[in-house]
């Protein structure tokens, strides 16, 4: 058998990693400021995550929702801490990112009785069936997932929303908007924070449920727990992925108080299981006590505004360390040059025109400045 061949690699194979280094088969080192897209949030093989996963795993490695996992409680106290959401706010756990947009969908569905939803150009939700419908990409959603469901609105365009909401009051209502405070994939556009609030208004008006899809903009990483915060509001549906389990693969949804649970309304064979649970508690654990979220915000504050002086790139995007460079026009397969070298990884958005750092929250500004090194000398190859 071979690998269905969908993924473009780079080739290269990274084998260990600590903190915010990785290391590859012949022992050479790498910076990695992408986390392997965001992922990583409190270090490659952080101490306090590896001891609770290893202990874990030397206990019990899994028994089903058929009883009761006490980790699951102990993860709702940590989370709820971390996020300041609190003690009435519920959880459901499952295994992704899309997985949690669709439940997250789903559920909103079931509140309120609808279907229709709300979602923003250059959106990216994931690519099971409702997420997908829900993603501003075409090319990635099948004949079977495409739906009249869901309602496009512009980026940042208020009159758009007010006009998604109007068009869906004459077809049975919105069920709900979903959004990202921060596009990611889009290549880091950051929503502003009037559309967010609008957002809300319009849910309140409307009886929709407002989904923060914080999947990749969450976990702490924009300096505040949900990148939604920066709206000093709260979504009715959290959803939460990636950083929330530093690489075990975790899906969350933080569900507020009024949105009531029934038996068998929504389940999943593998979500919540144990490991995952001490995974991601150790992570939100770290994340508090560590003082994480200030870290990416300062970090990020450095990396941007050293960014903003380097010739060659037209903007800086973001906050704290979820961080857009969009490069002048003229300047080709800066990921790979990066990469290859100077030995730092980077993500990348619109076809390579954008780089996305998206590091751990405990890089350091020694590490920021191993980085913006590197992207001063790609960028300005005389220097
Ligand atoms: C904002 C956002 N939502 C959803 C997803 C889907 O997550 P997953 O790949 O874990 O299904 C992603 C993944 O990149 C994402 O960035």
């Amino acid at each position: 058998m071979k690998m269905f061949d969908v993924y473009s690699v780079h080739d290269v194979s990274i084998v260990t990693g600590r903190g915010s280094w990785v290391y590859d088969a012949k022992g050479d080192k790498y910076l990695d400021m992408y986390g392997g897209h965001a992922v990583i949030s409190v270090g490659h093989s952080n101490p306090d995550y590896v001891e609770a996963v290893t202990g874990q795993l030397g206990r019990l490695g899994f028994y089903s929702n058929s009883v009761v996992i006490s980790q699951q409680a102990e993860l709702a106290e940590a989370l709820g801490s971390v996020s300041g959401l609190g003690g009435d706010w519920q959880l459901f756990l499952c295994n992704s990112g899309a997985e949690a947009n669709e439940n997250a969908l789903k559920l909103a569905s079931f509140h309120t009785g609808r279907r229709k939803v709300i979602s923003v150009g250059g959106a990216f939700h994931g690519r099971t069936s409702l997420a997908v419908a829900a993603t501003d990409n075409p090319s990635i959603v099948a004949p079977i997932n495409e739906s009249n469901n869901v309602i496009f609105t512009t980026f940042n365009d208020l009159n758009a929303l007010e006009q998604a909401f109007a068009t869906a009051a004459s077809d049975g209502g919105v069920a709900a908007v979903i959004v990202e405070a921060i596009q990611g994939v889009a290549g880091i556009k950051v929503v502003e924070v009037e559309f967010l609030r609008a957002v809300r208004s319009l849910c309140d008006k409307h009886g929709a449920v407002y989904i923060a899809d914080e999947i990749q903009c969450g976990c702490g990483r924009t300096g505040r727990y949900f990148a939604t915060d920066w709206a000093d509001i709260r979504a009715d549906i959290y959803t939460m992925a990636k950083g929330i389990g530093n690489g075990f693969p975790m899906g969350a949804l933080a569900i507020a108080p009024h949105i009531k649970p029934r038996k068998g309304m929504l389940g999943t064979t593998f979500g919540g299981n144990q490991l995952a649970c001490v995974a991601a508690t150790a992570v939100a654990c770290v994340i508090e006590r560590d003082g994480l979220m200030n870290n990416a915000f300062e970090v990020g504050e450095y990396l941007m505004s050293e960014l903003r002086k380097i010739h060659g790139i037209r903007e800086v995007r973001g906050r704290g360390l979820m961080i857009g460079i969009e490069l002048n026009p003229d300047f080709e397969s800066v990921a790979t040059k990066l990469l290859f070298g100077q030995h730092v990884f980077v993500g990348t958005a619109s076809g390579g025109r954008v780089i996305r750092l998206l590091p751990a929250l405990n890089v350091s500004r020694a590490e920021a400045d191993v980085a913006l090194a590197a992207i001063r000398k790609v960028l300005t190859p005389s220097c």
